[in-house]
């Protein structure tokens, strides 16, 4: 982080960084916020395809329903306009599984969390904080990857995160998805996320779905909606080009050194010794 006051745009809640957007008193209220039964979750570490998951579910419904920003975007009166909305809620959230109301737990909300090698998601994050105004300034890869095997980026470590929710794998209301599957097989997910939403959909529509939902499509589209962050998925930018980047799986191979990969992999099967995946 090179310029002073940008310490400004991050600050530390329960040991894990939030930009100054989330403001510390929306954060401690979160406990108390009041779930319906039928509110989806839209979980996600940054940068795993939260906008891809989340275009696929809007497409899938044709009763009326409200795509909000994440639930941990805002001041506190954010909180009270959620629970003016008088359609079912899709809520996009990238909290750790601990930090997540509770009454989400209780009330058996259904939950889709979207996964992405950690390795093209810190890539992915690294060019979002290189263009985002509203994050720290990062000067170079190097930099950016040392960050973020601390877990000292937004939202903190991405470890911490997967396995905070992989805990709950087996929920009978949490759906687990990954990002490559999507790239690989998008309309067999599809299916599989109308399916635990309990939507009847036909095979035509998901042709359909799959077709608007392609990374052209979404990118060309978007670029053409409104652009107000305060109504978006991704609360920290209007300029929608940030999100629609590249699309790929893999870009990790053009940014990482042989030693840079090292590490990571020392680190993952470090961490990820508690995983069951
Ligand atoms: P890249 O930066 O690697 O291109 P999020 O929505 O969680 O912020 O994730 C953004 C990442 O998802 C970006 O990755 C973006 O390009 C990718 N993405 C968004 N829509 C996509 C789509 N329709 N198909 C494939 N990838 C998509």
């Amino acid at each position: 982080m090179s310029n002073p006051g940008e310490t400004e745009l991050i600050h530390i809640f329960k040991g894990i960084p939030f930009t100054t957007r989330s403001s510390p008193e929306l954060l401690k209220s979160l406990d108390a916020f009041d779930a319906r039964e039928d509110d989806v979750l839209l979980v996600s570490y940054p940068k795993s395809g939260t906008h891809w998951l989340a275009g696929v579910i809007t497409k899938l419904y044709n009763t009326q329903i409200t795509l909000t920003s994440p639930i941990e975007y805002g001041d506190v009166s954010r909180l009270e306009e959620l629970n003016k909305l008088s359609s079912k809620r899709i809520i996009p959230t990238h909290l750790d599984y601990n930090m997540l109301p509770p009454n989400f737990k209780n009330k058996k909300c259904k939950m889709i969390y979207i996964s992405r090698n950690p390795k093209d998601t810190a890539v992915s994050m690294y060019h979002y904080y290189r263009d985002n105004p509203n994050l720290p300034t990062i000067d170079t890869w190097t930099a950016f990857f040392d960050l973020f095997l601390k877990g000292d980026v937004v939202c903190g470590s991405w470890f911490d995160h997967f396995l905070s929710w992989e805990e709950h794998k087996n929920d009978k209301n949490i759906l687990f998805l990954f990002y490559e599957d999507m790239k690989k097989d998008l309309p067999k997910i599809v299916k599989e996320i109308s399916l635990f939403l309990d939507l009847k959909v036909s095979d035509n529509d998901i042709e359909d779905i799959c077709k608007k939902s392609s990374f052209s499509e979404m990118k060309s589209n978007t670029e053409k909606e409104n652009t107000d962050p305060s109504h978006t998925v991704c609360a920290l930018t209007s300029n929608r080009k940030l999100i629609f980047r590249k699309g790929a799986v893999g870009d990790w191979k053009n940014h990482f050194t042989p030693k840079q990969n090292q590490r990571f992999e020392e680190m993952f099967n470090e961490k990820m010794k508690l995983s069951k995946m």
